[in-house]
């Protein structure tokens, strides 16, 4: 007998399940973001106002969605955001993430706070691993972190920039989130009324932030004392890839490139930090047109399908990161949910690049996009100007 279909068809369709299987306390958590929670609409509000030009009788029969970046091709201009403690929505969360990041042969980005440590990660990921690190403790036991890393093989090194603070995130604040638990009414009322969950943490265990040792994570603790010297120390000290993530002004981003970062990673941390930070997607054309043709520039905040993917790459960014949606699908459904995510996202880039008659993603860019004769009547944000983004991409 055939194994049951997933019900997950799109990223809505998972948010809606996941929020029917995760307890208040954690699904809100990986929804939340900061503040009014503007931003995070902001991010998503920005893809449906770019609009994709159609175009037809290419010959689009073979269609190529690999991607080179850092001297490796890559299977598809998809990767995974670093997010921490993946496996509070399902126990097998990381090492789901890391079998799809094998299949689809794309990145998965792994977080300091990850629940599994990355040593760990980087046996289940193999090259596909990423390392996301943050400025914790002093540059001294950052740069102990890093060479950790090196250590364990990775090649990539991902340094997340726009967290000097944790911003307070309402829905975490009303229902007590902290990591450990701790065991409020609140949180008590919706693992009870959510058994499944509860049983296979209890089976499972609890995860904590696996790279720290037991109780020393502390996930509030200030990181504003990173600095730019801090990205030169580090540039010297680790001789693999480096992306700084979190960029969202062409100047930081000019100024990480003169530093030496390979990459340049533009993200609003999914709203999830400045409530009235512009969208990513808004600020992504400047960025390109500061940093010229040569430097790659990966891209999250608000990627929920394959025609988000491909209007990134159209503005200007080499590969689109995708955050909330993975965890929304394994959390509804397990591996099942994350490969049924994933598989509908590619097979709607390929799909979409047919029909803007595009056969590689290296055709994709300004000619992608529609754009609008004059200011839209639905009073609609314009229509990005073409000639500010004839920018050739690397
Ligand atoms: C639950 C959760 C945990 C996260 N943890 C981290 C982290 O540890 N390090 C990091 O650089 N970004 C972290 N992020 C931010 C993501 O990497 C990414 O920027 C964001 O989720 C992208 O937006 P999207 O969720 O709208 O796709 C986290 C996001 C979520 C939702």
């Amino acid at each position: 007998m055939a194994p049951p279909r997933s019900r997950i068809h799109s990223s809505e369709d998972a948010r809606a399940l996941a929020r029917r299987r995760l307890p208040p306390l954690i699904f809100d958590f990986v929804d939340g973001a900061a503040g009014r929670e503007c931003g995070a609409a902001r991010n998503t509000a920005a893809f449906d106002r770019v609009l994709l030009q159609p175009r037809v009788m290419a010959d689009v029969a073979a269609r190529d969605l690999s991607v080179s970046l850092f001297g490796r091709r890559q299977g598809v201009p998809l990767g995974i955001a670093p997010m921490g403690m993946c496996n509070l929505v399902h126990p097998g969360a990381d090492r789901h993430l890391a079998a799809s990041a094998a299949r689809l042969d794309m990145p998965l980005c792994v977080s300091s706070a990850a629940s599994s440590s990355l040593e760990e990660m980087a046996r289940m990921a193999g090259a596909n691993a990423w390392f996301q690190l943050y400025f914790g403790g002093g540059a001294e036991r950052s740069l102990a972190m890093a060479e950790r890393a090196r250590r364990a093989g990775y090649a990539t090194l991902v340094l997340t920039v726009d967290v000097p603070e944790v911003a307070r995130r309402p829905r975490d604040a009303r229902n007590g989130f902290s990591v450990p638990f701790s065991m409020t009414p609140r949180a008590f009322w919706g693992f009870a009324t959510h058994p499944r969950w509860s049983l296979a943490m209890l089976t499972a265990g609890v995860p904590r932030p696996r790279n720290f040792g037991a109780g020393a994570f502390d996930r509030g603790a200030s990181r504003a004392g990173a600095d730019w010297g801090f990205l030169s120390r580090l540039r010297d000290a680790w001789p693999g890839t480096l992306i700084v993530k979190g960029i969202t002004a062409p100047e930081d981003a000019r100024r990480a490139r003169a530093l030496g970062a390979d990459a340049i990673y533009v993200s609003t941390h999914g709203g999830r930090q400045l409530d009235s930070a512009p969208a990513a997607l808004d600020v992504l054309p400047a960025i390109r047109a500061a940093l010229g043709a040569g430097t790659p520039i990966l891209f999250d905040s608000g990627v929920r399908n394959g025609e988000d993917v491909l209007k990134a790459l159209a503005l200007g960014a080499d590969m689109a990161m995708i955050g909330r949606p993975a965890l929304w699908a394994l959390a509804a459904d397990g591996a099942r949910g994350l490969n049924a995510l994933l598989a509908g996202i590619v097979g709607d880039i390929g799909i979409a690049m047919a029909q803007l008659g595009v056969r590689n993603i290296g055709q994709l860019g300004p000619e992608t996009l529609f754009a609008a004769p004059a200011a839209a009547p639905d009073g609609g944000g314009a229509a990005p100007d073409r000639a500010a983004l004839k920018i050739a991409k690397p």
